[in-house]
């Protein structure tokens, strides 16, 4: 008899590492899960430390393995998803980082952005990468750690330090990093984050990074986001499976939700919120704040080009509340709190903490809580939290409609936040438009196991993805359209007080 196959999927995300073994039909057989820290080092500065998160990676792998009880020669392959922009630079001679990554919410790179041109002309270099001048992208963050690690800029220049994203981090080790010449490569989604890639040619952009001042010695070689790239090494536990799928998180996410259709539309709700609409051949130039990126690459068929609403700030709101402001124990305990009230009594909540993301890309933007009365209690706060979420979800999809000319016909959700009915039920009621959530909303570990798997004949390709996706529950509008614009209304006007703030 032979033995049953499965897909691995490595989730290195913002807060925790994952990796989900998954079957045949799509579903969760085991999961492994391990949180590493949260480094703020100074007011906008976010670091994480790259070895833990190996280290982390490799226990999660062990654990998931060995809650499905089964063995690496029952694995087909290996997917690889990650948090975006997350940006590590190590030295080849050691396979050490020589500073902590810095995370894609850090916005010590202002100064970079500005001396670039960013104040004049935010959209420099949009024409070409897909992107505005800010910090959240990878490449400043490199010239950063260039800048100020002593003797980095000599050892790059000298072709002696490497650099990539998490999930290039995360392949090199597990192909064998110093021992085993890991691989050191990138995908095409992951490139398309860095400001580094021409994203019509795919390939990365010599006069960008000379700008930047980022040696192209140091960048990692882009591939497909669906191919085999090495096979794990011995120390990796994954001892010859082959590494087969590589997808930014939330390009695995809309890979996972199925959506491989011109039009359609996903939003995952995590530590931010990520909506990306599926633009087909095309790149499409956003004309109203939103990222033009790749969506996926399978092999040698053509590329996916998306358009992406990014918002920095959602589900670690609710962390902000549980952890700084102690008002619960448990991230899912808000809704019982929202719950007590009917509305949110007049408050509004703009989480501007790394500035404003899509479509607004306003660095200089702060944190706002605003339209207290004496009235307000921590019931209706617990609802403008959720609203806040929601509010910024639909900010984004006008902007999708305005580019796109295209009203959105539903959106389909993933994420945490997506088991909390009273913000998908108020989602609905912002949009006026359906919003439907899959049987498994781990839709982002999915999505890799599916872009490893088709690269390895375990899935025949997009079709096996649309067949495996199913419906588990649909939220329609239900309030009043005066109502609904005049909460957004007021949304706006919470928005404009946080721009502009100086310290
Ligand atoms: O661009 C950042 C994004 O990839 C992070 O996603 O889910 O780790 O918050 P998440």
């Amino acid at each position: 008899m032979t033995e049953k196959k499965y897909i691995l999927a490595i989730d290195q995300g913002t807060t925790s590492s994952r990796a989900i073994v998954f079957d045949h039909a799509g579903q969760i057989v085991a999961t492994g899960q391990k949180e590493h820290e949260q480094i703020f080092p100074r007011a906008g500065w976010v670091e994480h430390d790259a070895m833990e998160i190996w280290q982390n990676v490799r226990e999660v792998i062990g654990q998931a393995l060995s809650v499905a009880q089964i063995n690496r020669h029952q694995l087909a392959g290996v997917g690889i998803t990650n948090q975006r922009e997350t940006t590590v630079v190590w030295d080849r001679e050691t396979g050490k980082p020589i500073y902590n990554a810095i995370v894609w919410q850090d916005t010590r790179t202002q100064k970079i952005i500005d001396a670039l041109g960013a104040k004049e002309d935010p959209d420099k270099y949009k024409s070409i990468c897909g992107l505005p001048l800010a910090t959240y992208f990878a490449g400043p963050k490199v010239t950063w750690i260039l800048d100020n690690v002593e003797g980095a800029r000599e050892r790059a220049e000298a072709g002696k330090l490497m650099m990539g994203t998490m999930d290039t981090w995360v392949l090199w080790n597990l192909t064998g990093g110093l021992q085993g010449n890991g691989v050191h490569v990138t995908d095409v989604t992951n490139a398309s984050r860095t400001m580094l890639m021409n994203i019509r040619t795919m390939e990365w952009d010599a006069d960008i990074c000379a700008d930047m001042r980022i040696p192209m010695s140091m960048l990692p070689e882009i591939k497909s986001s669906s191919e085999v790239y090495g096979n794990g090494h011995p120390n990796s536990l994954l001892i010859d499976t082959p590494i087969a799928g590589i997808l930014g998180d939330q390009q695995a996410a809309t890979f996972g939700q199925a959506c491989f259709e011109k039009g359609m539309v996903k939003n995952t709700y995590g530590t931010g919120c990520f909506v990306l609409m599926n633009t087909g051949e095309e790149a499409v130039e956003s004309k109203n704040g939103l990222l033009t990126t790749m969506c996926y690459k399978i092999g040698d068929q053509k590329p996916v080009y998306a358009l992406e609403g990014s918002i920095a700030v959602a589900g670690s709101l609710v962390q902000w509340l549980r952890d700084n402001l102690r008002m619960f124990d448990a991230a899912p305990d808000i809704e019982q709190l929202a719950k007590q009230v009917k509305d949110n009594g007049g408050a509004y909540i703009v989480p501007a903490f790394s500035g404003l993301f899509a479509p607004h890309w306003r660095p200089d933007a702060r944190g706002a809580l605003v339209g207290l009365t004496r009235y307000v209690n921590r019931y209706h706060i617990a609802r403008a939290v959720l609203e806040a979420t929601a509010f910024q979800t639909r900010e984004v999809i006008a902007a999708m409609n305005a580019d796109s000319g295209v009203d959105l016909a539903e959106l389909r959700v993933d994420g945490g936040m997506t088991a909390n009915e009273t913000l998908m039920q108020f989602q609905a009621d912002q949009l006026g438009a359906d919003v439907v959530r899959p049987g498994v909303t781990e839709t982002t570990a999915l999505g890799a196991a599916y872009a490893a798997g088709i690269a390895v004949g375990f899935w025949k390709g997009e079709e096996d993805v649309i067949a495996n996706w199913a419906e588990d529950k649909r939220w329609s509008p239900s309030m009043e359209q005066n109502e609904r614009e005049r909460l957004f209304r007021n949304w706006n006007k919470a928005v404009q007080r946080t721009l502009d703030w100086v310290d």
